[in-house]
């Protein structure tokens, strides 16, 4: 981790009472002879826990920040929780919904800042938070990048249409040709059919501007840790009464064509993993739509097995 700054504990306000020390995850913390906490090792997680914890507030964590910064000035701060944080999340998370028509209304510049620094604070792996955020706040960019995007796609449909590309694909590759063909190929068509001659958008449905989330290649977990972040920025976003959408096809496009990784500045170690649409809402849902039920297993092994043992 670059410019990795200890835990400093002010020690003539720390009281020993071990709770950063107890709460470490990597165990750095220990009470000192004098009876106040301090940091031994050569490395922590910076996950702020011990700083987050003491009561005295004597543990300050340089290499982060108190405050995530938000441009609107509003910082929620306080411990949360309780009955009716719990509701307000549930109500939140039900009434995001992938937004497909925009007003043309831009969306200020610094509130798509701030919602990439409430996306950083999801969870990531080793807490690396080796995520970039790519913010094109003009439409005309958005449509730059749709265009690139269509192109990609024009070409792969061409492909796909040869039915010896897609024979050869089934004898020496992955046969994946054979699926894209079944499953995407009519509907890429007509929405390609569709931007080419009527400039309908049927890729960024319009948004004013995108936010992509990249992260790098070689941390541990580089695919949960954006995924993680972008989840943050789409509740974030529905409580701001922004609306957004994922946009898979241009992250499948990346993946593939290097010159959309080109257009978007992109360094070689960093891989996209999630374009999001972001705009006013056009349309405004009257109630949250339904889900799938989710039946969970429940899996209590340690039973299983003695009524196994029983039962010999
Ligand atoms: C990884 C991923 C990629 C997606 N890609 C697209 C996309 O390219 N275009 C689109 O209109 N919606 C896309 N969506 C949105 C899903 O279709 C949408 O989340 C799903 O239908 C559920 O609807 P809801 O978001 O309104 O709850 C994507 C969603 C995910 C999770």
């Amino acid at each position: 981790m670059d410019c990795f700054e200890p835990p400093i504990i002010a020690v003539d306000h720390c009281t020993g009472c071990g709770a950063c020390v107890a709460i470490c995850p990597d165990q750095v913390l220990e009470l000192g002879d004098t009876g106040a906490a301090r940091w031994h090792g050569e490395q922590c997680l910076l996950c702020g826990h011990c700083a987050a914890i003491c009561p005295e507030q004597a543990v300050n964590v340089p290499s982060l920040a108190d405050s995530l910064g938000l441009e609107s000035g509003v910082e929620p701060v306080g411990r949360d929780g309780g009955a009716a944080a719990f509701a307000e999340l549930v109500v939140l998370m039900r009434q995001r919904r992938s937004c497909r028509r925009f007003t043309g209304e831009p969306v200020a510049t610094g509130v798509l800042r701030d919602l990439t620094r409430i996306g950083s604070t999801a969870p990531s792996g080793t807490n690396c938070q080796a995520w970039w955020f790519t913010i094109l706040p003009d439409r005309c960019d958005v449509e730059r990048l749709g265009e690139v995007t269509a192109d990609f796609y024009r070409r792969l449909n061409k492909t796909a249409a040869n039915r010896w590309y897609r024979l050869l694909n089934r004898l020496f590759g992955s046969g994946s040709l054979d699926t894209y063909y079944r499953r995407y190929y009519q509907s890429v068509e007509e929405a390609l059919r569709q931007w080419y001659e009527q400039r309908i958008d049927r890729l960024f449905h319009g948004a004013p501007a995108a936010i992509l989330v990249s992260a790098d290649k070689r941390s541990s977990c580089p695919a949960e840790d954006a995924l993680l972040a972008t989840q943050n920025m789409l509740l974030a976003a529905q409580a701001l009464g922004l609306g957004t959408c994922l946009v898979g096809f241009v992250v499948e496009a990346a993946r593939r064509d290097h010159r959309i990784g080109r257009l978007l500045r992109m360094p070689a170690d960093e891989r996209l993993y999630a374009v999001i649409a972001c705009g006013h809402p056009a349309v405004h849902f009257l109630r949250p739509a339904g889900r799938k039920r989710v039946a969970p297993r429940i899996l209590r092994i340690g039973e299983e097995e003695k009524w196994k043992q029983g039962a010999e």
